[in-house]
């Protein structure tokens, strides 16, 4: 696909609304348009394809479907970077109805009685948000790589086996350009104290994280490349250090050097928080791409989720946050439990990853991420299909020279 050509998709099963929506896209020879009669849940498991390969995807929705809205959920967290979604809905389109829409992920909900001068004109300046949004992530791509901070809810609640896996089911995407080139991926272990992101890759801190703590200088690219340390997968990783460091120890001004330096070399660089909230997150916030919460649905998780989603959200008032549900299955229906919890969190569960303590056991024991040792299993899909969403989201330095 050229950077210019914008393709645009109508998903509607109203044949006179997919004609009038047709009709009302500006005609150009850098506008490409297709039409599938079906809703977005009827796509099933073409959605993910679909998201990728358009800029602006326009659909009718009822926003009273749960199914509905969990398939417009999940074909957003798989949409291109800078791709925009224009959801029309039947009758009036109040306050509530909207809103379960945009956090489902749509950008735009449109009454399907708006007239056709008014529906180009949204469509137009849609062709020019997706334009704008690609040039601003082909400009950072050229530059940065994108910091992912990993938080949980609880101790134990899973966030190290997130950290570690989905940093390798990122590693693992190839380019699809440059079919024998992989993301570069590093891996930081920022528990400062009870990090062991080490431990689950069979790996011995070699003392570089101390020294960097230590050191009054901030460090460069030269002391980054000696102290991370490669794992046989293909991701670098930064140990936390071996002896126990107060948790302030950091510096503000040398975490945020050092994730700079790192994202100047890798396309995605994880990060494994701290439970505890440090002066030297802010930096670190700060550069975040986007930041997943590792969760159960617990009342308890849930009621920590929200203080920590606050917490972030007022440290970096544009920070994507995505809740990771560890050690539960996706229910096929979502309860009334999980609907009050969305509510309260204003913020959909957007992973889920299943219980299975045998593989996960015997990963930690064998020092080898779980979609290395059973690449099939139901964590490792979760995992693939997370890295495929983060992917989809997010610019990479798939251009940077090295
Ligand atoms: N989906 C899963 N199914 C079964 N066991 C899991 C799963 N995810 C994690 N575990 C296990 O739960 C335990 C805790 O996981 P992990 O160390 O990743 O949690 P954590 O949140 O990083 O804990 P800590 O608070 O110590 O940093 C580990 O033994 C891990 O193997
Ligand atoms: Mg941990």
């Amino acid at each position: 696909m050229t950077q210019d050509i914008r393709h645009i998709l109508v998903l509607t099963q109203n044949s006179t609304l997919s004609e009038s929506i047709r009709g009302a896209v500006p005609t150009s020879e850098l506008t490409k348009i297709s039409s599938e009669s079906s809703t977005v849940s009827g796509m099933n498991g073409k959605a993910a394809e679909l998201a990728f390969g358009h800029d602006l995807i326009i659909f009718e929705a009822d926003p009273n479907d749960e199914a509905e809205l969990n398939a417009i959920s999940e074909l957003s967290n798989g949409r291109r970077a800078g791709a925009v979604f224009i959801a029309l809905t039947d009758g009036d389109v109040s306050f509530a109805k909207a809103r379960r829409l945009h956090s489902a992920g749509v950008d735009d909900v449109l009454p399907t009685s708006i007239s056709p001068e008014e529906l180009t004109a949204v469509i137009q300046s849609s062709l020019t948000a997706t334009r704008r949004k690609q040039t601003q992530a082909t400009e950072g791509s050229s530059n940065y790589g994108s910091v992912i901070a990993i938080a949980q809810a609880r101790g134990g609640i899973g966030s190290t086996t997130v950290a570690v896996n989905l940093a390798r089911a990122l590693q693992r995407q190839r380019l699809s350009f440059r079919r024998n080139r992989t993301h570069r991926v590093a891996l930081v272990d920022l528990d400062l104290q009870f990090g062991n992101a080490n431990v689950f890759m069979d790996i011995e801190d070699n003392g570089g994280f101390l020294k960097l703590i230590e050191s009054s200088d901030m460090p460069d690219a030269k002391y980054m490349h000696s102290i991370m340390q490669k794992h046989r997968s293909g991701v670098d990783v930064l140990s936390a250090p071996l002896p126990i460091a107060p948790l302030n120890a950091l510096r503000s001004d040398a975490a945020g050097t050092m994730l700079d330096v790192l994202r100047a070399e890798y396309d995605y660089v994880v990060v494994d928080l701290p439970r505890a909230m440090v002066d030297w997150l802010e930096p670190v916030l700060a550069r975040a791409a986007r930041l997943a919460i590792v969760t159960d649905t617990s009342v308890p998780c849930i009621r920590q989720s929200k203080r920590m989603l606050d917490f972030y959200r007022e440290a970096n008032v544009g920070l994507q946050v995505d809740l990771i549900v560890n050690r539960e299955k996706k229910p096929m229906l979502r309860s009334q439990h999980l609907k009050e919890a969305e509510a309260a969190l204003e913020t959909r569960f957007a992973h889920w990853i299943p219980d299975n303590p045998r593989i996960a056991r015997k990963a930690v024991d064998l020092g080898r991420p779980i979609t290395d040792l059973f690449p099939r299993s139901d964590i490792s899909k979760a995992f693939k299909n997370m890295a495929a969403s983060t992917f989809a989201a997010l610019p990479a330095t798939t251009m940077t020279a090295r």
